[in-house]
């Protein structure tokens, strides 16, 4: 069994993306993110946390704006507005999920689809859907396709199971599996699939983004099949000392053993999502004319 390590794939990614940072500051052009929270969830504030501090770390112009849990729809719009209008910043992200007074999905698609980091407009999502180079993917699916590629997994005819359906992950997840190039045969599975191991056990490679702690077991995995697990949960554990501790969407304990390879959590596809959300944004700085 071999033990994707998404950290140590990352640091490669962050070093490619150090030359292109480099190569935009001969031209004058300082790679910009705004990542914007709205409210105090833990796990959201701790996900911004590390997106703005690696940021900085690659010499980027980091914006971080905290807003509290009362900030108006009106109010984010027109903070998103600024973002777009202003020249320092290529990327902006909003983190989700936002508090429940908040319209998601007007937010999207407020941000200018070029500053679209996250490729979660409608214009980005089409040309994932219509294999148009030009566009945002998503930073967790796009993370999970640079692992299998890193660990050498071919997935060319190999069956690929999915399990959720999410616009962040389990969607553009299966359209990139199933792009020209990367040519997998997708199932996408989700919480109302009848006999839920019956299809995952027909995986050569599983994808693992339900989103619920420890809930695909060895029964539901093929013996040599390749497992990425998207899952970060916390799940109280009084003998840490934060009184939590993260674990997968993948009981990594019964599955592993079973496995060609699997993706530790912490370790594995979080590092990667920070990686490619960097990526996107100086992609989005190359995008931009000079001037
Ligand atoms: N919440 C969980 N993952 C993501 C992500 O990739 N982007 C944003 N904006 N919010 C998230």
């Amino acid at each position: 069994m071999v033990r994707i390590d998404g950290t140590a794939v990352a640091a490669k990614v962050i070093d490619e993306i150090k030359v292109r940072v480099a190569t935009l500051a001969a031209r004058g052009v300082t790679p910009g993110l705004a990542v914007v929270l709205v409210g105090d969830n833990p796990a959201s504030r701790a996900y911004v946390r590390s997106k703005d501090k690696k940021a900085a770390e690659l010499g980027l112009f980091s914006l971080k704006k905290e807003l509290p849990t009362t900030t108006s729809q009106d109010e984010l719009l027109r903070l998103v507005a600024e973002l777009n209008a202003d020249p320092r910043i290529h990327g902006i992200l909003v983190q989700s999920p936002p508090p429940p007074h908040i319209d998601e999905s007007a937010i999207v698609r407020a941000i200018d689809p070029r500053k679209d980091v996250d490729g979660f407009h409608p214009e980005n999502v089409a040309k994932l859907a219509l294999e148009d180079p030009t566009g945002f993917v998503p930073c967790t699916p796009l993370g999970c396709l640079r692992l299998l590629e890193a660990a050498g997994i071919a997935t060319a005819g190999k069956h690929a199971v999915v399990v959720g359906r999410s616009m962040i992950v389990g969607k553009p997840m299966a359209l990139l599996l199933m792009r020209r190039g990367t040519d997998a045969t997708v199932t996408i599975a989700h919480s109302r699939t009848r006999d839920l191991p019956a299809i995952t056990r027909q995986a050569d490679i599983l994808i693992a983004a339900l989103g619920k702690p420890l809930f695909l077991t060895a029964e539901h995995v093929k013996e040599g099949a390749v497992v990425i697990d998207v899952g970060i949960n916390r799940i109280s554990d009084s003998a840490h000392p934060k009184g939590y501790r993260l674990v997968g969407d993948v009981d990594f304990e019964s599955v592993a053993p079973r496995c060609a390879a699997i993706t530790p959590v912490p370790g594995g596809v979080g590092p990667m999502t920070i990686a490619m959300l960097m990526q996107n944004c100086v992609q989005a700085a190359e995008a931009t004319p000079a001037g």
